[in-house]
């Protein structure tokens, strides 16, 4: 399933990012406050189990989360919204990936990786603001479902039609959320309109 967030507040913050002259201090503040927004969505499905608890007025059952969540970066740029959803889920685990792409051949390399053994029973979201070719998510979820994961789902900032079906064509199984869905990808695999290189835009490095 594709879910694109269509929400005022996340749409004006990722506007704010997408403008050329946003540094890299409202670049990152944006992110996170869209991360956050986002993981509202995200764990709207999450599964609860029925708990029976004493408040100060009466025994009463109501629900509980029954699953560990596991974040997982893409790093660079996922780095950019660990903050915003670990706000809202503080117990989180986090694990990552490394992952670069070639500028020549937009294949993905990987150079990092460190999972939480809890991995295979958690709900696991892997994060990268970019989904493009798709080449680094597919990556990312190969390596995460050769450890085990089997619960996971792909939160994306901004991606392209490309991105999209290749992940959904690799990984059926997998849910997508997006703050947006662009155009298409230029002939350097840069997302049109998207927001340039988002690991650039976050660490300040170009
Ligand atoms: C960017 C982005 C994604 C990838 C998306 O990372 O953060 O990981 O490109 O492109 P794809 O869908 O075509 O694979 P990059 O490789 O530039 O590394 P960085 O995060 O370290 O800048
Ligand atoms: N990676 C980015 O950071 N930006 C794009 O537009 C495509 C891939």
């Amino acid at each position: 399933m594709l879910f694109v967030m269509n929400h005022p507040l996340i749409t004006h913050k990722l506007t704010q990012m997408r403008k050329v002259d946003t540094g890299t201090k409202d670049f990152r503040q944006n992110l996170d406050e869209i991360a956050g927004l986002m993981a509202y969505e995200v764990c709207r499905d999450l599964p609860v189990k029925k708990v029976t608890i004493q408040t100060p007025v009466i025994e009463c059952e109501t629900y509980e989360l029954t699953k560990e969540i596991v974040l997982i970066p893409i790093l660079r740029a996922g780095l950019g919204l660990v903050n915003g959803i670990n706000n809202l889920i503080p117990t989180a685990k986090v694990g990552h990936v490394g992952l670069y792409r070639d500028e020549e051949t937009l294949m993905p390399h990987e150079y990092f990786s460190k999972f939480p053994s809890t991995m295979p029973d958690a709900i696991n979201l892997v994060l990268d603001p970019m989904l493009a070719t798709g080449g680094s998510a597919n990556a990312a979820i190969d390596i995460i479902k050769a450890k085990g994961a089997t619960a996971i789902k792909l939160v994306c900032l901004v991606g392209a039609p490309e991105g999209v079906q290749a992940v959904q064509k690799a990984h059926p199984d997998v849910d997508i959320y997006l703050a947006a869905l662009d155009e298409k990808l230029n002939e350097l695999g840069y997302i049109v309109p998207g927001l340039g290189d988002a690991g650039d835009r976050i660490f300040g490095t170009k």
